[in-house]
């Protein structure tokens, strides 16, 4: 028998040490013949800590356990949910990226390989240059970070560029509010990004890698750090990777935490011992990256889903999606809802089937009042555009963003004005200070949706000037985004933005 207890950050945060503890001890006592085993999450975190049972070929799930379950668990006095792959939330999923999370044990290779794990890197080995990057190109994989860069053509730049050196760089800092999913895979399937950052480096004559992470996450550090020891000690990386006498090696390293260090530029910096502001473009990081060397800057997703690519085609990839938004995007669920927690599925599923249906609405009961998508400097959807098809030009379409893919839900007790000034406080509080429209602008901001609390109804034509002015001044996205949730805020919910005696009067 074998029991299935995660060792993912939230599960953890929920009791899955105790609950494992308590099985170990209680199978001692009991003397029954079971192996433990930490696994990464399901993904589906209400129901965490969510153990499984693996019987006579059968693996059956029951959740959430807390410690106090655990005798009952063993006497089968606990109903289980049935097999993980019937949970209704996982069964509407098309898992490619995070096909193996929550499945295996994240630090055994042998589980790895035995689920598909290193067929793209074998692959790619026998592959040129040229032909690694057509693949990525030809699967439509674009940049998972926030901006949708298309992944191919930015590691071709690296390839043409011709320098002694060249990195690839996974931003792992993974700052947008609600977003949880290179956590999750760094704690659940690290091997997976550990071999897409390998298939990145043959292919654009790169030799050297790192994880840039944040120091809120020493656990995905951790697992991260001991996968790559378990890598290099199966000759996956090192001066031989598979066999193929190409070198490619790596490492991870920890920032001190600011969400302008997930900036491509600004992370560089960090990297190279500095302090995180944004550089001016360009000269683009693909051609003066790291140490002034070609640099491919990629999220943790982007990266971890080259395997799959690899391994099954990128025909087979590019097969899942809507138009130019090629493949699958695991979406994280968070807010005030039923069910929270990462949802992979193929790009086109429409904003209001994910919070109503999958997310299964408001945890409060109340109506949604309105949808954040895309970290602090993403819009907020009003419940009219939840037709819209979760697509980068779909959202744009609507003046949104799919940024990271986070979604946090919001019921009708939130006051957009109070949700408004608080995008411009983050803007304030995390500004690098580099140009004056994002580091002055959003202390302006502040002080003008102040003045908008107060009942001034004059300072609303300032604000939307102000938030032109960021747009279209600002060096990088932090100051030229954070419009984006102001004045879809104001756009969508004017009745917010009244003065206090007329919201009063309303609400009588
Ligand atoms: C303020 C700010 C914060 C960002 N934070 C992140 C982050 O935490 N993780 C990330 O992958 N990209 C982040 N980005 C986007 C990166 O600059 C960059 O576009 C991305 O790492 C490129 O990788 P991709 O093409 O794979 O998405 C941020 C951008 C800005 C402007
Ligand atoms: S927009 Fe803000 S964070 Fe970006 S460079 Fe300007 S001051 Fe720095």
């Amino acid at each position: 028998m074998k029991i299935y207890v995660p060792m993912d950050s939230a599960a953890k945060a929920l009791g899955a040490d105790e609950v494992a503890a308590k099985l170990a001890q209680e199978i001692a006592a009991r003397g029954i013949e079971a192996e433990i085993v930490r696994n990464g999450t399901r993904g589906m975190i209400w129901l965490e800590p969510l153990v499984e049972i693996e019987k006579d070929g059968e693996r059956l799930a029951y959740g959430p356990i807390s410690e106090g379950d655990v005798a009952a668990l063993l006497d089968g006095r606990i109903e289980t949910l049935g097999k993980v792959e019937d949970i209704p939330f996982f069964a509407r999923q098309t898992r490619l990226t995070f096909a193996r999370c929550g499945l295996t044990d994240p630090l055994s290779l042998r589980d790895y390989e035995t689920h598909g794990g290193l067929e793209g890197l074998k692959r790619a080995t026998g592959m040129s240059q040229d032909a690694i990057i057509d693949e990525v190109k030809l699967s439509g994989l674009r940049g998972r970070g926030g901006a949708g860069f298309p992944t191919g053509i930015k590691w071709d730049t690296v390839r043409l560029a011709h320098a002694p050196q060249k990195y690839i760089v996974c931003n792992a800092d993974e700052g947008d509010s609600g977003t949880f999913a290179d956590r999750m895979i760094m704690e659940g399937d690290p091997f997976t990004l550990i071999e897409g950052m390998a298939i990145a480096g043959l292919g654009c004559g790169a030799t050297k890698g790192y994880v840039y992470t944040r120091s809120e996450y020493p656990d995905a550090v951790a697992v991260m750090r001991r996968a790559i020891e378990i890598a290099r000690g199966a000759g996956v990386l090192g001066a031989n990777v598979l066999g193929s006498g190409k070198t490619f090696d790596m490492e991870v390293r920890v920032g001190a935490g600011a969400y302008v260090c997930g900036e491509e530029t600004s992370l560089l910096n960090s990297l190279e011992g500095k302090r995180g502001t944004v550089r001016a473009k360009p000269p683009l990081p693909a051609l003066e990256g790291f140490l002034g060397r070609p640099t491919v800057v990629n999220n943790v997703i982007s990266l971890a889903t080259v395997p799959v690519i690899f391994a099954k085609g990128a025909a087979h990839y590019a097969n899942f999606g809507l138009g130019r938004s090629k493949g699958t995007m695991p979406i994280q669920i968070a807010g005030n809802v039923k069910q929270g927690g990462l949802f992979e599925t193929a790009f086109g599923m429409p904003l209001g089937t994910l919070v109503n249906e999958i997310a299964g609405g408001t945890a409060t009961g109340r109506p949604i009042k309105a949808v954040q998508v895309g970290g602090p400097l993403g819009a907020y959807l009003h419940p009219d555009q939840f037709d819209t098809p979760f697509g980068y030009e779909e959202f744009d379409g609507q003046k949104a963003l799919i940024g990271h893919a986070g979604i946090v839900v919001f019921d009708d007790s939130a006051d957009m004005l109070s949700m408004a000034r608080f995008a411009m406080e983050f803007c304030a509080v995390e500004s690098c200070g580099k140009c004056t429209p994002c580091r002055i602008g959003a202390v302006r901001g502040v002080e003008t949706l102040d003045r908008i609390a107060e009942g001034d109804v004059n300072a609303i034509p300032l604000l939307t000037d102000l938030c032109e002015v960021m747009v279209d001044g600002s060096l990088c996205a932090l100051g030229g985004f954070t419009p984006y949730p102001v004045m879809s805020a104001l756009r969508h919910f004017p009745e917010d933005f009244a003065p206090k005696s007329a919201r009063k009067e309303a609400a009588e």
